[in-house]
């Protein structure tokens, strides 16, 4: 076994090594050929500054046999629990899972609506469908790009069950407005926090204050897994022992099956890389906040930029930082030729989308959403990005605005 352990080892040490140098080749051939290279994220240099305790951490899950729900798995749900100030963490295999396994925990199937927007990634709405539920859409907070708590109200029906609101880019939704319209009509909150673990509103962390949060760890959020992973959040005794058994098949004991769960587990080797990241979080989010500060201090007297708001009173944890442009596409592509990676994070509203065209919503119009979708860029920020890098960002985007505007 641990014979075999080492030439493992080895080898993926290797072919890590092997993956690096090919990064280093591409970035020296490129700046042979004076083009800056500045990706969106750069996992490898997260990975190379935490080396030697990570690659202990992996080896000592191989050494030790034990790859599902071991003790990885048992102290990261307490630390991640304790650091989100949350009585109950269930981890689990994705954050897909973490929100559709939270509305089948609440009881919300068949029949029922959820009133989310449509300026979100696809497996908030999925998520929905596969307990056979139904998305009701309402517009973004053009601001926030989170859900306008003024038009949820209207959209209640005598069928809705939850609210669904999205942190979009780590920017905290208006929680306590929603809170107060979800106890009001008697509706459960389930938060999608996949992309801002940390944020918190008046120092509540978000993922603690509606009924359920749900997390995703895949690779790209500001805590990432080295492949998928997921966690749910409650402080509800009874919603937490209902989740531990819908993610080992419905069961509380090994071969004894109330209900039909699933298999959503984070495995050991995950847990493990989890927990050497964890302490360095607040760090990051910290570096990412400066970033974020840096480009805004520049960007917010550029008239053709606008600028993602960092509210008082709230921490944004910046796992993107999206601004709007004009001629977005046209800007994007400039951007590539002068060497800045940008990503759009959405191009299309869900509405829009194959999946939903039989929802009443496909045919309806989510203007500030749709406008969102044609507007949005989001630029490279990750805590190792260094300042001559940001200011290329700064300098690109700043040249291929005023092209644009020119034109
Ligand atoms: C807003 C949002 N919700 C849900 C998810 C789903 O998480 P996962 O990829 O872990 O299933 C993601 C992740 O990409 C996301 O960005």
């Amino acid at each position: 076994m641990r014979m075999w352990n080492d030439v493992a080892l080895r080898r993926e040490r290797n072919s890590l090594r092997r993956v690096w140098r090919d990064l280093d080749e591409t970035r020296r051939r490129y700046s042979q050929g004076g083009l800056i290279v500045i990706p969106i994220l750069d996992l490898t240099a997260q990975y190379h500054s935490l080396k030697a305790d990570m690659d202990a951490a992996i080896t000592r899950v191989l050494e030790s046999g034990i790859f599902i729900m071991g003790p990885n798995v048992d102290a990261f749900e307490k630390e991640v629990g304790e650091y989100l100030g949350a009585r109950h963490a269930i981890s689990l295999n994705s954050g897909t899972d973490a929100l559709h396994l939270a509305f089948r925990a609440l009881g919300i199937g068949p029949g029922d609506e959820v009133i989310t927007t449509p300026f979100t990634f696809v497996a908030t709405t999925e998520a929905i469908g596969i307990v056979g539920a139904t998305p009701v859409f309402i517009d973004i907070d053009p601001r926030t790009f989170n859900i306008d708590p003024a038009l949820i109200e209207r959209a209640i029906t005598k069928r809705t069950k939850a609210i669904l609101p999205i942190h979009l880019y780590g920017a905290p939704a208006e929680m306590i407005e929603i809170e107060r319209i979800a106890k009001q009509h008697g509706l459960a909150v389930v938060e999608d926090c996949a992309q801002a673990i940390g944020a918190d509103i008046g120092g509540r962390k978000l993922g603690t204050i509606g009924d359920v949060g749900c997390f995703s760890f895949f690779p790209t959020k500001n805590l990432g897994a080295y492949g998928d992973g997921g966690l749910i959040t409650t402080n509800d005794g009874a919603l937490a022992e209902r989740l531990k058994a819908l993610r080992v098949h419905g069961g509380k004991r090994k071969y004894y099956h109330d209900e039909l769960g699933i298999n959503s587990r984070l495995d050991e080797i995950q847990a493990a890389i989890l927990r050497v990241k964890l302490p360095h979080l607040e760090r990051w989010i910290e570096a990412r906040r400066a970033i974020a500060a840096h480009y805004t201090s520049v960007f917010k007297d550029e008239p053709q930029i606008t600028v993602p708001a960092d509210r008082a009173g709230e921490r944004h944890v910046f796992h993107q930082y999206t601004v709007r442009v004009d001629q977005r596409d046209a800007v994007k592509q400039q951007m590539a030729a002068a060497g800045v990676q940008t990503m759009i994070y959405y191009p299309v509203p869900l509405h829009k989308q194959n999946v939903h065209r039989a929802l009443p919503a496909a045919r309806e119009r989510f203007p500030h959403s749709e406008q969102a979708a044609r507007e949005v860029l989001s630029l490279p920020i990750y805590p190792e990005l260094s300042r001559s890098s940001q200011d290329a960002v700064i300098a690109a985007l700043r040249s291929a605005t005023k092209v644009k505007s020119a034109v």
